[in-house]
């Protein structure tokens, strides 16, 4: 007698066709061939290129190549419409995006067939997954337009928005990306992929609908040329791309020292952990919409499969038997399980990567089910046996191709999720909540889904850590993408300028004539600089004050070397963290006559006790925010809880100012230990004893060694080394150069570290606006989502 499974199994499906008779007319009714939406109205379709159904390789329609004569009538229309959409209102804009949720809703099912047949991607997942996701973003953002003024009281839109998305979802990282532009009152200029084009041009016709004004939405289609036009464009002031990581470090590179804000989320090769005492059932189903979702071209793609050793072979047999099961064939049958791939380049791209882990020996396995003859298809793949080195286990595939590795303990199921370049999601099975709330902050990545997999929302922000991107899409984290400071806006157009005469011999009765080199502060201890060359600092009356060491590239590593060891004071409690910044400012309270003397030396201030006791209070500041920047508790529609964490970046490397050499400096190093940091911090080059004279203090304040390590010397020769070091988080420049801030920026997108550089403006350091706040603490950490159901 078969069993039910048996039973299950063999019961055949018979075809479910979705009728393409709108989209097809929709596609006629435009001639199948499209123009340019610019300023409300189209462009004449010119230089077009086929958009292909990737499951029969035909022709949908012609689309027009972008110029960038087209770019800069784009970009005009866009900067023209700006001020009037904000002066709309957050109501005005409210309504706008809730009238393009309600028509998105309403045609739902068209914007879903045509996903599917420009893309490939099953009907089941553009009807169930993209649509309302889509349309879920633009209510959640018509919310956050409403509510600006109240939570978002001090900033304003940042302007005009360049927005850059790639094929694998094309409608809903449009509305990822459009949705919270508008509601903070950005205008865009935004370009599909080239191999998707049509959801986004069905997009434009809804804008009309919906009454969004002239200008305020325009779309541009093309290749990577129309998106470098859209990158380099001087009218753009923030750029939200996603998409390779390749291209994603080129536009880092093209923005550097532009001043344009800029968001990346880039690619991902995520793990998939199951622990021994998972639901292993649950596991599979978990795993199946993990990486065989959208033919596993998702971004966040669980395609690292690490399973505990104890059960690997029962679970792996388990996924064999499961993948037997999926069915491969045309996306628009409502039972199939995969579609097709989006273009026959990528179905190259997966077969070399897979050839590549069967020439090294692994296994190979698939599925005995059928695929269709036309088209652009990949079998569901499973590769065991791969080293951890292996291409398939390091580079991002984009295809359903899973790559299984076997873990003995936690501690190395941790180790091997975070062996990779990108950060951008990962999954913990297990049954223990105490296991999985401890494997999930340890593991580097933006979002971790325990039980359970792929998962978004609009009130839970998406993005990466390290070579995944940086910037959120989603909830309110993501609101902050698209909106600007006010207290930017009062920043001096420079820093303030203090002259310094030249070096002079020291005067005899000078309290601070020493006979030595200032050392270098690495590990909680002084250390000689490694070239063993000094520099002269003249004080204001350019009288010679002291010799500081020189610091060089070898000194920064032995700095980013202690930094790295202090593990334990990212481990330690926030009130812990808030004790020792207390504890700092009391032993600076104690020697501020000593520290105003110095300031009063170096730079001639005639009142630099301000700056002493504006520092204390500053640690203050820092010390008290220590245990109260808190996450979120967001609540999607799901039986459960989103957990939005604020972790730290890790070790930061900081550039410090000129203007005000003592608070300038705590001012920055502070909010980054405060967050849990590790601070590499380069003090004032013109003005650094102050910094110097804080070694005393730090050894006296209880700060764990490696926490803050100070290293003087040329700040272009050190931020350089910043900027290019593997193992540093982030760079922060604040100290007014211009062609600095640009080289710190281009040099980290070979690592693609978060940067925060001040450009040639100057700060008022005294100034609380611009000088602390919310904004210093997002940089100082990174938002991880952590995605806990219950009752399953
Ligand atoms: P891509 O990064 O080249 O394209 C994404 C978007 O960027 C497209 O709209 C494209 O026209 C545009 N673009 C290309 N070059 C540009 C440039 N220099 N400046 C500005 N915009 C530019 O990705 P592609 O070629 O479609 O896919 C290649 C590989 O990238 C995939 O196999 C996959 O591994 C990865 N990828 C990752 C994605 C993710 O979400 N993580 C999404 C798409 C691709």
């Amino acid at each position: 007698m078969p069993t039910i499974n048996e039973i299950l199994q063999n019961m055949d499906y018979g075809p479910a066709p979705e009728s393409t008779k709108e989209a097809q007319a929709w596609l006629e009714q435009h001639g199948r061939s499209f123009g340019l939406f610019i300023d409300n109205a189209w462009t004449a379709s010119a230089d077009t290129f086929a958009s292909t159904n990737p499951a029969d390789g035909k022709e949908l329609a012609q689309v027009t190549q972008a110029t960038g004569a087209d770019v800069d009538r784009a970009v005009a229309a866009a900067r023209r419409a700006q001020p009037g959409w904000v002066a709309l209102g957050g109501h005005g804009r409210a309504r706008v995006l809730y009238a393009l949720a309600r028509l998105l809703q309403k045609h739902a099912r068209l914007f879903a067939v045509i996903e599917t047949l420009d893309n490939g991607k099953t009907i089941r997942e553009t009807r169930d997954a993209d649509l309302p996701l889509a349309s879920r973003h633009f209510y959640h953002h018509a919310g956050w337009a409403q509510l600006q003024s109240e939570e978002f009281a001090d900033y304003r839109a940042v302007g005009v928005v360049g927005q850059i998305v790639p094929w694998n979802f094309p409608l809903l990282m449009l509305a990822w990306k459009i949705a919270p532009a508008l509601a903070a009152g950005n205008t865009v200029v935004f370009k599909p992929a080239e191999y998707t084009p049509l959801t986004a041009l069905l997009f434009a016709e809804i804008c009309q609908q919906a009454g969004v004004p002239a200008g305020v939405v325009n779309i541009v289609t093309g290749d990577g040329r129309v998106g470098e036009a859209i990158v380099n464009h001087p009218g753009i002031d923030k750029l939200a791309f996603t998409g390779s990581t390749e291209v994603g470090r080129l536009i880092r590179k093209a923005t550097a020292g532009s001043g344009k804000k800029l968001s990346l989320e880039l690619g991902g090769k995520s793990p998939f952990i199951v622990f021994e005492d998972a639901d292993l059932d649950a596991a599979v189903e978990g795993l199946v919409d993990s990486i065989w979702f959208n033919q596993g071209q998702v971004c966040c793609a669980g395609s690292r499969l690490l399973v505990q050793e104890s059960i690997e072979k029962r679970f792996i047999a388990k996924v064999k038997a499961r993948m037997e099961t999926l069915r491969v064939g045309s996306p628009l049958d409502k039972s199939m399980d995969v579609g097709a791939l989006v273009d026959p380049v990528q179905q190259q791209r997966i077969h070399g990567l897979v050839e590549s882990a069967r020439a090294e020996g692994c296994e190979v396995w698939q599925p005995s089910c059928a695929m269709p003859d036309e088209g652009s298809w990949y079998l569901p793949t499973l590769i065991l046996g791969a080293s951890t080195s292996a291409a398939v286990a390091q580079a991002e595939i984009f295809g359903p191709v899973l790559v299984a590795m076997s873990f003995r303990t936690p501690a190395e199921a941790v180790q091997l999720a975070n062996n990779t370049v990108y950060g951008l999601a990962a999954c913990v099975w297990s049954e223990s909540i105490s296991l999985a709330l401890d494997v999930a902050p340890q593991i580097k990545a933006g979002v971790v889904w325990i039980n359970t997999a792929n998962q978004f929302d609009a009130a839970c922000g998406f993005g990466g850590y390290r070579e995944s991107g940086y910037g959120r899409e989603g909830g309110k984290e993501g609101m902050y993408e698209y909106l600007a400071p006010l207290a930017e806006d009062a920043r001096p157009a420079a820093p303030v300028a203090i002259e310094k005469g030249a070096v002079k011999a020291s005067a005899p009765d000078s309290p601070f004539a020493i006979d030595r080199t200032a050392k270098m502060y690495i590990g909680g201890k002084q250390a000689r600089p490694d070239g063993a060359y000094s520099r002269a600092i003249a004080g204001a009356n350019g009288a010679f004050l002291a010799d500081v060491g020189e610091g060089s590239r070898k000194d920064i590593r032995n700095a980013v070397e202690a930094a790295h060891k202090a593990t334990g004071w990212t481990r330690a409690t926030a009130h812990n963290r808030a004790q020792v910044l207390y504890y700092i400012a009391e032993n600076l309270a104690i020697r501020a006559d000593e520290f105003a003397a110095r300031l009063a030396a170096m730079t001639g201030s005639d009142d630099p006790q301000r700056e002493v006791q504006a520092s204390i209070e500053r640690l203050f500041y820092y010390a008290a925010w220590a245990d109260k920047y808190d996450g979120l508790a967001h609540q999607p529609p799901m039986h459960g809880v989103t957990v939005a964490l604020n972790e730290p970046v890790g070790v930061i490397g900081i550039v410090c100012p000129n203007e005000a050499p003592l608070l300038g400096f705590i001012s920055l190093v502070a909010p980054a230990i405060a967050l849990g940091n590790r601070v590499v911090a380069v003090p004032s080059e013109a003005f650094p004893l102050s910094a110097i004279d804080l070694y005393q203090v730090l050894d006296t304040s209880d700060l764990p060694g490696g926490v803050l390590n100070i290293v003087t010397g040329s700040a272009d020769e050190l931020a350089r080394t910043l900027a290019t070091h593997g193992d540093i988080d982030a760079v922060w420049r604040h100290d007014g150069s211009a062609e600095g801030c640009a080289e710190v920026e281009r040099l980290s997108s070979e690592t693609l570290k978060r940067t925060w550089v001040g450009g040639a403006r100057g700060r008022d350091w005294f100034d609380a606006k611009q000088a602390c706040g919310r904004t210093v603490l997002q940089h100082a950490s990174q938002v991880k989502n952590v995605w806990i159901p219950y009752g399953v």
